[in-house]
């Protein structure tokens, strides 16, 4: 069955007694036992409910892991992920990084003796200077969060396996349905459900999905030890926005591609960071490993005195953080989302004051354009070029 039809189906015959088509929200913390020694397989909810279950099937299905793991937020599976590891471990880790995950690993992680290197996550020459006999894992996210770069996916896990290294992958921006990391070479993927998945901007949640027995059990032990697992409502919520993950994922991508060629033409725009126009130097990796393009880039501006103005008059577009929403929305990293990496690594990256990010929605792009339009014009009639 393809993707689209499973996505549609989540949850559908999953519910015996009533033959509900919509899985229902089990609002219970705690199940009863048959008798002594005997269970239903639920339990006690932080280890195992019932609606999360069928969300967590659904992500490892989707995913093609063995095991899924629902959790309260990104940040939340991602410091599930991060427990694996011990003092005295190391990571390497995509340097265009989401800035969350950055300050976990940097003022958290750190403390607990567990320290990550920074590098271009493509250099296979600069991952390998930076290998040391105590580093268990490369994390990537691609494309990267803001500037869209990418990583050959079944390069680097084919190396990070050859030196004994689990490969975590961040899914967000692209989501199983344009690409499916377990199938190059990861051992676990995670996402920040927040996201595309969910697509409304109205849930907060995170997955995890792991391939292998051994791994699974330990992600299991972790989920429920740790105890940021997600709640009964809120997987739900977000069951229900993965239903529609297809559509949603093919108009996020027509509506950015649009936007991207046309503010790629516009005067006061330097580059567009999108893996979709031919000129990005990662479009022939992603072509390769995905099927589609996310609903987000980056754009620079060539003077970061159109910045301000322009996040005033935008008004269709909404100037907020997050992304992978139906609503389009723009945020300005520097000062938001990656306000918490070193000035010194932002610039070095590109993370600088003419950057801004734009997560297309599923508006018209006709509508989206002509709301880029006017507030362009109105920031060059401010700073006096009109
Ligand atoms: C790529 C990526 N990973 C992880 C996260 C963290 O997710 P959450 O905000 O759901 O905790 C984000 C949030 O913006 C993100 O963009």
């Amino acid at each position: 069955m393809k993707m689209e039809s499973h996505l549609a189906q989540i949850g559908s015959v999953k519910e015996p007694v009533t033959g509900a088509i919509s899985f229902p929200v089990y609002q219970a913390t705690a199940f009863r036992h048959p008798q002594l020694g005997q269970s239903t397989g639920f339990d006690y909810a932080r280890t195992k409910s019932p609606t999360r279950t069928v969300l967590e099937e659904a992500a490892a299905q989707l995913e093609s892991g063995d095991a899924g793991f629902a959790c309260s937020s990104g940040m939340a599976a991602l410091t599930t992920i991060f427990s694996l590891f011990s003092q005295g471990d190391h990571l390497i880790v995509s340097l265009d990084l989401y800035g969350g995950t950055y300050r976990l690993l940097e003022k958290i992680m750190s403390r607990f003796g567990v320290a990550a290197s920074y590098v271009d996550t493509n250099d296979l020459d600069g991952m390998s200077e930076l290998l040391q006999s105590n580093t268990k894992a490369v994390l990537i996210e691609t494309p990267t969060n803001p500037l869209m770069m990418i990583t050959d996916l079944e390069r680097i896990s084919a190396w990070a396996k050859s030196k004994g290294l689990l490969t975590i992958v961040d899914n967000t921006l692209l989501t199983p349905f344009f690409q499916r990391p377990i199938e190059l070479g990861a051992d676990i993927v995670v996402h920040s459900a927040t996201k595309y998945l969910g697509g409304h901007n109205d849930v907060l949640a995170g997955l995890i999905v792991t391939k292998g027995k051994e791994l699974s059990e330990q992600m299991a032990f972790l989920h429920n030890s740790l105890g940021a697992v997600l709640g009964p409502q809120d997987s739900w919520l977000l069951m229900r926005g993965m239903k529609t993950l297809a559509l949603r994922m093919e108009r996020h991508q027509s509506n950015a591609t649009a936007i991207a060629n046309y503010l790629l033409e516009h005067e006061a725009i330097e580059d567009v960071y999108y893996p979709a126009l031919p000129h990005h130097p990662g479009h022939e990796v992603q072509n390769k490993q995905s099927s589609g393009n996310t609903g987000i880039f980056s754009f620079r501006l060539k003077d970061a005195r159109y910045v301000e103005p322009i996040l005033r008059h935008i008004k269709l577009i909404a100037f907020a953080e997050s992304l992978g929403g139906v609503e389009s929305l723009m945020t300005y990293p520097a000062v938001q989302t990656h306000a918490d990496i070193p000035v010194e690594i932002r610039q070095k990256i590109g993370v600088d004051d003419r950057l801004l990010r734009f997560s297309v929605g599923i508006e018209h792009a006709d509508d989206l354009i002509a709301d880029l339009e006017q507030a362009l014009a109105a920031a060059k009639r401010e700073i006096g070029e009109a």
